[in-house]
């Protein structure tokens, strides 16, 4: 099986930008509140002429333009996301037709909730390890505004829209170590196809709880397997869902608080795309450099939960 590095990233990011002061004119909450408990001051939503596909296009447009390669070098394109615009097609499959991509790649859409991009990248590294084309297309993105209870002040003020993508490239020998799981259960859940509302329900210190003793989970078990350590890591990227929870992982181990980047105080939490909006937002602020090695975490949904220790070796933008 062959690993995989990143060589590029994009991200799209809806456009209208809804502060926690707009919030508190829609729900009893305040920025104190909202940024104390999760350091989290503002998000982006779509506005009326963007969706989740057009967000998804965006970014997987701009890695691709970065990337420097030409479409017939794609050899699949996966898209991790929990609100699709439509439950079929996926994502993916609009976005090979809107990218003119082959036609004879395996695209498709996967849900593993906020770990989806990770689950992702290992779906790439498969499907590449069995094809001739060298670079997949992994996206992470979601609308979750369009599932969020307006009414609901403990979910409404969390989520935001927005999608993250990376080209990345498959070949022999590449650092790549990963570790993927699930407990199940239904701590956060949205309604499926046939209900009459499809809204984001948590419950947020069960979901709080799990994050904090999953994140060093993952990273032990990762460390175990690669016999690397923090020491070998550049920059560690974990979801965005609530800075507290960051900061208990850097407490944990006794890493210094710059190398787990934290993003959600403008962006929000954006489910399967915060860690790749997250990677973006490093490359194009110079933090991330050519050959430097990067460990992404996330969890979430189905107390999902994964991890990926693998290379940057794209351009400097
Ligand atoms: O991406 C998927 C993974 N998701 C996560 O990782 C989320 C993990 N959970 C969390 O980040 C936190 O649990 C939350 C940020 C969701 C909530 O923070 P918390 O410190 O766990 O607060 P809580 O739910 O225990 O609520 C504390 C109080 C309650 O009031 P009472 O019962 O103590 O009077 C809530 O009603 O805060 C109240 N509250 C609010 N107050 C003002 C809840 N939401 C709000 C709000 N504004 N928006």
């Amino acid at each position: 099986m062959k690993g995989i590095e990143i060589i590029s990233t994009g991200t799209g990011l809806g456009s209208r930008v809804m502060t926690n002061d707009d919030f508190s004119k829609i729900v009893e909450t305040d920025d104190e509140w909202i940024y104390t408990r999760t350091g989290i001051r503002s998000r982006h939503f779509c506005d009326e002429n963007e969706n989740n596909l057009s967000l998804a296009t965006a970014a997987a447009k701009q890695a691709l333009e970065r990337a420097g390669i030409s479409r017939e070098e794609v050899g699949c394109v996966v898209c991790a996301t929990v609100t699709p615009t439509y439950a079929s097609p996926s994502t993916a499959c609009l976005l090979q037709r809107e990218l003119k991509l082959p036609g004879d790649i395996p695209v498709l859409d996967i849900n593993a909730a906020c770990a989806g991009f990770i689950y992702g990248l290992e779906v790439a590294r498969g499907l590449l390890s069995s094809g001739d084309r060298p670079y997949g297309i992994v996206i992470g993105v979601e609308e979750l505004s369009k599932v969020i209870d307006m009414t609901d002040r403990s979910t409404c003020v969390l989520f935001g829209d927005g999608a993250g993508a990376a080209v990345v490239r498959a070949d022999k020998d590449l650092l790549f170590e990963d570790y993927l799981g699930a407990k199940g259960g239904l701590e956060i859940f949205i309604e499926g196809v046939g209900s009459e509302k499809s809204t984001v329900h948590m419950e947020g210190r069960e979901v709080f709880r799990f994050a904090v003793s999953a994140i060093p989970k993952v990273i032990n078990a990762i460390f175990e397997k690669s016999g690397k350590t923090l020491e070998d890591v550049d920059h560690c990227i974990c979801h965005q869902a609530n800075a507290r929870i960051i900061d208990h992982v850097v407490k944990k181990y006794k890493a210094p608080e710059e190398k787990f980047y934290k993003n959600m105080e403008h962006f929000g939490n954006t489910s399967a795309a915060s860690i790749p909006i997250a990677m973006n937002e490093m490359c194009e602020k110079g933090m991330i450099k050519k050959d430097e090695t990067l460990l992404l975490v996330g969890f979430g949904g189905g107390l999902t939960m994964a991890g990926a220790m693998l290379k940057y070796r794209g351009v400097n933008i």
